[in-house]
């Protein structure tokens, strides 16, 4: 296999148009999925823009003789399961982005079972949500050996616009990520509550936000948010509400390691917590603001008849 060959392991919501991406930009893609519909379902979308993919028939097959293997799946329980069965199968000096959201000390653990067989890891987390990763918008953090980053440039370069290197501190980048998410909810959680007092006064939600993200806060970032929670568009999620617990609760972790008090972690972590226990699940993280609707005696009945 040639140093273009990669295989994608983890075809979610955002494993999907990444590995599309990769593809396009003319690497030799090998799709992995626990459910193999997911990589079936890749190949045909793959074949329908005239890409061609393939489709390994097991993990290990995925990753056999592979340069760069990367990995986005879901949190740290699913990593470890997929290091564990695919290590002993890695080509020596093989390349793992290891892109999926998880804690710092798993990343450490993570690349020190590389280490082991000789396979070289990169933590290179991902901001932007599926319809950035589809159109190659991704900012990606990325700490490790520097000499793999510097092969890996042009892999990472296919998914994002932004590739920074933050040293050789191997889980620098998933602290990257968790500071980053950190501020992400806590504008989630401030533009619902905002929002709530608008309303509660008479104004239009979607006025009052089109004003206030044009005038105060003129950032693609926020303009999204904020016109998904103005709107109470949170269904189909982007993002969804049990991974959105799932990063709070890893800054939260975080935070306590690193004896920094975090006030607004704690409260962020119970409001996403609130929302999983209140039908809302299934929703985006987003949906905070149905929330603060909810807690502001906004009957919100209507907006979660889909989760
Ligand atoms: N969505 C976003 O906006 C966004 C943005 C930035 C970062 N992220 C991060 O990116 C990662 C993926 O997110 P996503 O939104 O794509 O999630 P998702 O749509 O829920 O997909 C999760 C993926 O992980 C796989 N998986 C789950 N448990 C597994 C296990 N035990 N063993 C093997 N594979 C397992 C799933 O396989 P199955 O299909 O078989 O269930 C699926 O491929 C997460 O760490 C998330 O925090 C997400």
């Amino acid at each position: 296999m040639s140093s273009q060959s990669v295989a994608f392991l983890g075809l979610g919501n955002m494993g999907l148009p990444m590995a599309l991406n990769i593809a396009k930009a003319g690497f030799q893609v090998t799709l992995w999925n626990r459910s193999v519909e997911k990589a079936e379902a890749a190949q045909k979308e793959a074949a329908a823009e005239g890409l061609s993919v393939t489709v390994a028939e097991s993990l290990e097959a995925a990753v056999d003789g592979k340069h760069f293997i990367i990995t986005m799946v879901a949190n740290d329980e699913a990593l470890e399961n997929v290091l564990k069965a695919m290590l002993s199968h890695c080509k020596k000096g093989a390349i793992h982005l290891s892109m999926s959201t998880i804690s710092p000390s798993c990343a450490k653990a993570c690349a020190a079972k590389c280490a082991e067989f000789a396979v070289r890891y990169l933590a290179s987390p991902v901001f932007g949500r599926p319809e950035h990763a589809k159109a190659k918008q991704l900012s990606i953090p990325v700490t490790g050996d520097e000499r793999a980053f510097e092969e890996s440039k042009p892999l990472l370069e296919s998914l994002g616009h932004r590739v920074t290197y933050f040293g050789e501190t191997l889980h620098g980048a998933n602290a990257v990520k968790l500071c980053g998410n950190f501020l992400l909810l806590t504008m989630i959680e401030s533009w619902s509550e905002a929002l709530a007092l608008g309303e509660a006064n008479g104004l239009d939600r979607e006025k009052l936000t089109e004003f206030l993200s044009g005038s105060l806060f003129p950032c693609p970032v926020v303009q999204n948010y904020s016109r998904m929670i103005a709107a109470r568009d949170h269904f189909p999620a982007g993002f969804v509400a049990r991974l959105g617990l799932k990063d709070a609760s890893l800054i939260h972790a975080l935070g306590a390691e690193s004896e920094v008090p975090l006030p607004m972690a704690s409260l962020l972590k119970d409001r996403i917590q609130t929302m999983l226990n209140s039908c809302m699940d299934n929703l985006d993280w987003s949906a905070l603001g149905l929330l603060a609707s909810r807690d502001a005696g906004v009957d919100i009945q209507k907006w979660l008849h889909k989760s």
